[in-house]
Parts: C-alpha cells; sequence; structure tokens
C-alpha cells in the first residue's frame, strides 16, 4: 500500500490548488471515485486480519472523509468564483444609451382601410365580412347578373376546378356578394361596409390579380338617392380631407343597382402632377347605385317595403390618389424602402375629419 500519509497529502494539496471544478471533479474521480486510489486501498482491506482491518479502516475513513470535506469546501469556493465571474461579465451598465429601435410601418393599404372604416364608422356603419372565395351565385346571379350576362365577361374571373357538385367557385370579382350574405341573415335596417380582397386576372400599372375593395350597403324604409349623395359627398370630402371638393354623380351601370352612378371627385392636373379639389378635371373614383328592387328580392325582402343604396370602391385607387402612389404594383413589392417612404407610423393620428366636421355632422 502506498503510504496513506503521502496519498492523502498530495491529494489535499492538489485540492488545494484546483482552480476550476472540473479539475476539482477530476481529483475527485481519481481519488474518490470506483476506481479512485483511496476507493482502491479501501478494497485492499478485505485481505487484511481482523485487526488490522480495524485499525487501517479507521485511518482510511478519516482520510476519505477529510478529502471529501476538502473537496466539498473547495467547491463551494470555486462555484462563488464562477458565479461572480458571470455576474462581473453580465454587468448593465443602465447609463448607456438605448440601441436605436428600427419602428415599424403601417401599410398604406391598411392604413387607408382604417381611415375607411373610421370615417363610416362615425356615419353608424357596422364592418361585415364575407369570404375570398365565392360561389357563383352570390359573386353572381344573386347580383342581378345570370349566366351569360355580359357584365360576366367584365369581371376577368378566376375559377375554381369543378367540385364534387359540378359546381365551379370562384375568386370573388368584388366585395358585392357580402350585401347578399348581410341581408340573407339580417333584417333590415342595415348599413354596413366590407372591406376585404378581391380577385381579377388582371395585371398592369394600374391593376393587380389581387386588390381590395370596400363595399357599402345600407337599407332602410324610405332610403333614396339623396341619402346615397350625402353618405357619399361626405365620405369623399372626409377621406381627402378637401372640405369642398367637388363631388359629381355621372350614370352609369350596374346590374345589381338601378339607378347607377359613378361618383367622380373634381382635381386639377398641371405639368402630370395631379392635385385633388376644385379644379377642371374629374377623377372616377367608385360605383354607386340604389338597390336593384330583383336584388332585394333575392334576399327575401319587400322593394315596396324596403329600399337602399350600395357603393363600391377600390382601395389602392383611393390611397394612390390620396398617397401619391404612382405604380399600384408597388403595394404588393414588400419593398422595405417603399414601406419606409409610404408606410405610416402607427401612432400617427389619422387626418380624416376634415369633411365630416367640416359638413356639420
Ligand atoms: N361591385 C362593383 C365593382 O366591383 C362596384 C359597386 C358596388 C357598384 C356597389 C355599385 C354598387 O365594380
Amino acid at each position: 500500500m502506498e503510504s496513506l500519509d503521502a496519498v492523502s497529502s498530495e491529494i489535499i494539496g492538489a485540492i488545494a490548488i484546483a482552480d476550476s471544478l472540473d479539475v476539482l471533479e477530476a481529483i475527485r474521480i481519481d481519488a474518490l471515485g470506483k476506481k479512485g486510489r483511496i476507493s482502491l486501498m479501501m478494497r485492499e482491506l478485505g485481505g487484511m486480519n481482523a485487526e488490522d482491518r480495524r485499525v487501517a479502516g479507521q485511518t482510511l475513513n478519516k482520510v476519505k472523509d477529510d478529502i471529501a470535506n476538502a473537496i466539498a469546501a473547495k467547491q463551494k469556493i470555486l462555484a462563488a468564483a464562477v458565479l461572480n465571474e458571470r455576474l462581473e461579465a453580465e454587468r448593465l451598465d443602465v447609463s448607456l444609451p438605448s440601441r436605436p429601435e428600427t419602428d415599424a410601418r403601417l401599410h398604406p393599404l391598411s392604413r387607408t382601410i382604417e381611415e375607411v372604416i373610421a370615417i363610416f364608422g362615425e356615419m353608424g356603419f357596422q364592418v361585415a365580412e364575407g369570404p375570398d372565395i365565392e360561389s357563383d351565385y352570390y359573386n353572381f346571379t344573386a347580383l342581378n347578373i345570370p349566366p351569360e350576362h355580359p357584365a360576366r365577361q367584365e369581371h376577368d374571373t378566376f375559377y375554381l376546378p369543378v367540385d364534387a357538385e359540378g359546381r365551379r367557385k370562384v375568386l370573388r370579382t368584388h366585395t358585392s356578394p357580402v350585401q347578399i350574405r348581410t341581408m340573407e341573415s339580417n333584417d333590415p335596417p342595415i348599413r354596413i361596409i366590407v372591406p376585404g380582397r378581391t380577385y381579377r386576372s388582371d395585371h398592369d400599372a394600374t391593376h393587380s390579380p389581387m386588390f381590395h375593395q370596400c363595399e357599402g350597403l345600407v337599407i332602410g324604409d324610405g332610403i333614396h338617392m339623396g341619402h346615397l349623395k350625402g353618405c357619399l359627398i361626405d365620405f369623399c370630402r372626409a377621406f381627402f380631407g378637401v372640405d369642398d371638393l367637388p363631388v359629381r354623380f355621372r350614370p352609369s351601370y350596374f346590374p345589381f343597382t338601378e339607378p347607377s352612378a359613378e361618383v367622380d371627385i373634381g382635381c386639377t392636373r398641371q405639368n402630370g402632377a395631379l392635385k385633388i379639389g376644385a379644379g377642371d378635371d374629374w377623377l372616377e373614383i367608385l360605383g354607386s347605385g340604389m338597390v336593384n328592387p330583383r336584388v332585394l328580392e333575392n334576399c327575401g325582402y319587400d322593394p315596396e317595403k324596403y329600399q337602399g343604396f350600395a357603393f363600391g370602391m377600390g382601395i389602392e385607387r383611393i390611397a394612390m390618389l390620396k398617397y401619391g402612389i404612382p405604380d399600384l404594383r408597388t403595394f404588393y413589392d414588400s419593398d422595405l424602402r417603399w414601406m419606409r417612404h409610404y408606410g405610416f407610423l402607427p401612432f400617427d393620428a389619422p387626418s380624416i375629419h376634415a369633411g365630416l366636421s367640416g359638413g356639420g355632422v
């Protein structure tokens, strides 16, 4: 047997100078592990006679305890040192200036939709929604656009594959199907707007296969063209922030409204620059009309009792006009430089009340 004293003081000495928990653990295994030096000595006790074993055993146990205690004590010291080192390294200097945050921007389309909702919200409209994938019935037939009607051609419809029942669903070409859905499941009076995505197979600087519209529908007792005009004049003035904005109603045709009117706003064009407001030119911004009695009947309403008006506008178009965005395709390019230029800080107060307060509402 090695001299126990020599082994013991060598181990205790190693513990004293151990400078990391890893080194300490290696010492522990080397001394007290299964095949450690002290453990092996313990095993040798088995071959001794009873008296020798008693004496050697006592000494060995004491050495073993001393080593274990020394390791435990050193472990505490080293663990504390590790903690201190970490605290030192992670020290926070709260007096340092903060890193600049990149502030996010609201997409002009989100902002425009918010503005439209805010304006109509003040007039008592509620927001309604419907599915992007529509049945032929809601997108066309119920809106008085039967199969073979020429208006269907104008919609450049995206058709889905024929389903199990032999029907072809469509990507809705306008938000007008939500008029039908709302009338079917609600009783008058109705006053809704429907902002949402719409789809047409068309792609150039002013058309995108996916775009946004906002529909409007008012149904009640005794609703007439005067209501339609007042509501839309107020909206246009509020939205563009021009109190005396000229608004013109031009006769038009939609299968689901009768009579129908296209709504134009006044503008001037000088050296290619467009200015919205009084001037000698006009810009078309939305379609509108009195709800066709056939559409009311399709929804189970008695046209003798209820009348209403509807309108629909392209969100991209009014956003381009209000914010001077020249190319519609850029709305969907996800170009951060574009967003930084045309986007809005979320906390910018929307300037939407000029027309409504100006109109005395
Ligand atoms: N749905 C029409 C379109 O997409 C717009 C419209 C809506 C016109 C409601 C009149 C009334 O062109």
